[in-house]
């Protein structure tokens, strides 16, 4: 069998102590069961101009990775992968801080892991890519000689060719995704808009299977959903039940009910607008002041990218204006903390909860939901509230679906999660489990190396 080698530009290295938020470690992670190779940068920055390539050993899993020079980090890593490529794919045109020194620095990144990289590679090895960091990085293979089946997976949605049409040199991004055997997208709807931007920018006519045909061979879209080990999240979830903290979360709440958000501290995942909507609540529904308290865990993320300390201030100040409006000497009714839990603790945490609150502006798939309805107990399951705009909404229609940009609409929403009666919960519950089940980490990465292979 060959060899599997995954890249990605985080690399969830086994000698890393402690949680780090983030989708993409949860589902990829998979694909290396049968062991191989786990490429990408150590999260480090180096000030030598020497960079050899570190290698870890876990199991039959090789982790090797190299360290960035600070103008690397600052060019690709905040410059143009999170301050160009992250707004414009999360549709946040406004948002582009656009240099043309980042997008060569992107550029030259990519193109020092593939020398890096192409060292490593045996003549079998299947490749794959992850995510926006390493868009080239496959074309830049495939210029030092590598022949090894590449394909690609790009966790964030993909935008409209109109939307599209505003990065600077976009026609270069897309034509780099052409060199790779598969790309994979999260939803119908993302495939649909890459093939699209692919006709009206480069002006190529894709077969109806998404195949497209170019100078050096085929390549292929997909639509390929990422899901998660659900059941051996809900056994975590069911022994974590009685893990002391949680435990001591529910002693806290002293038999209120519990609201809870979990995300990275991110300008997608529409927390300002989550805040307003909980403030509304308890400004429109009195009833539910001193019934309920919503935990938003919010990981830092991205810290030197300046609009991220923008929403950290932003979210202090609404945190500040509800908690100091409307809590009581016993009761706090917004608790907002910025530090990483650790998997079992938000576990433990999502089922304790009565509503799991998931209103990003636009995300590719998110997890959280799907890790938020593994761990429901069946008999009193709680009630997820789902941005439309998230990948996830295509297939987990029985949450109750908001447009996140309104808060009154998740403001009713969370009211109706909280009057809303046992059966009808279970029987919702029931229908989403059914596709977190099927829809899986392990059904993920076995469907696209099955479309690389092919
Ligand atoms: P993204 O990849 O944009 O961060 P996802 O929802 O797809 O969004 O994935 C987030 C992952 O990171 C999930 O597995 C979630 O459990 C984890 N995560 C998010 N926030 C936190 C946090 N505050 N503490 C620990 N883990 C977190
Ligand atoms: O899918 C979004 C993503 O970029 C993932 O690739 C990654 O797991 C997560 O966000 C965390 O972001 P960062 O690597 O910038 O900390």
């Amino acid at each position: 069998m060959a060899r599997v080698v995954i890249v990605s530009n985080r690399v969830p290295l086994p000698t890393e102590r402690g949680a780090r938020a983030g989708g993409l470690a949860v589902g990829i992670a998979d694909a290396l069961k049968d062991g191989g190779l786990w490429f990408g940068w150590s999260g480090g920055i180096s000030r030598s101009a020497r960079n050899p390539v570190r290698k870890v050993e876990s199991g039959s899993v090789t982790y090797a990775t190299i360290d960035l020079s600070q103008e690397d980090y600052d060019r690709f890593y905040v410059g143009y992968a999170n301050s160009t490529l992250w707004p414009l794919l999360h549709f946040r045109l406004g948002l582009i801080d656009f240099k043309r020194e980042d997008l060569e620095g992107y550029f030259s990144v990519n193109r020092t892991f593939a020398a890096a990289l192409a060292l490593e590679l045996h003549p079998d090895d299947v490749v794959w890519i992850h995510d926006y960091h390493l868009i080239p990085l496959g074309a830049e293979l495939r210029r030092l000689g590598v022949r090894n089946r590449l394909g690609f997976f790009l966790h964030v949605p993909f935008v409209p060719a109109s939307l599209f049409a505003a990065l600077p040199q976009g026609e270069t991004l897309l034509r780099a995704f052409l060199a790779y055997d598969v790309v994979g997208l999260q939803t119908e709807e993302h495939r649909r808009d890459f093939l699209d931007a692919v006709k009206q920018v480069l002006g190529m006519e894709p077969d109806g299977d998404g195949l497209l045909v170019t100078a050096d061979g085929t390549s292929r879209a997909i639509a390929n959903p990422i899901g998660i080990d659900a059941r051996g999240f809900a056994a975590m979830a069911a022994k974590a039940e009685r893990s002391p903290e949680t435990r001591r979360l529910l002693s806290s709440l002293v038999g209120r009910d519990l609201v809870i958000g979990v995300d990275r501290l991110d300008y997608s995942k529409g927390l300002p607008n989550r805040f307003t909507a909980f403030g509304k609540l308890l400004h429109d529904f009195p009833q539910h002041r001193q019934k309920v308290s919503y935990l938003q865990v919010a990981a830092k993320s991205r810290e030197d990218v300046s609009e991220y300390q923008a929403l950290r201030r932003e979210l202090d100040r609404k945190a500040g204006n509800i908690n100091g409006r409307y809590a009581e000497f016993d009761w706090v009714p917004l608790r907002y903390m910025t530090r990483p839990m650790t998997r079992t603790t938000l576990a433990g945490f999502y089922r304790a909860a009565r509503v799991g609150l998931v209103t990003p502006l636009r995300d590719g798939m998110n997890l959280v939901a799907k890790e938020f309805i593994a761990a429901q107990d069946h008999n009193d399951p709680g009630v997820l509230i789902l941005s439309r705009f998230a990948g996830a909404a295509e297939d987990l229609e029985e949450a109750l679906i908001v447009n996140p940009y309104d808060p009154a609409e998740i403001t009713e929403a969370i009211h109706q999660a909280l009057i809303m009666p046992q059966d009808e919960r279970q029987d919702r519950m029931a229908r989403l489990r059914a596709r977190v089940f099927t829809v899986t980490a392990e059904s993920y990465c076995r469907n696209f190396l099955a479309a690389l292979a092919a």
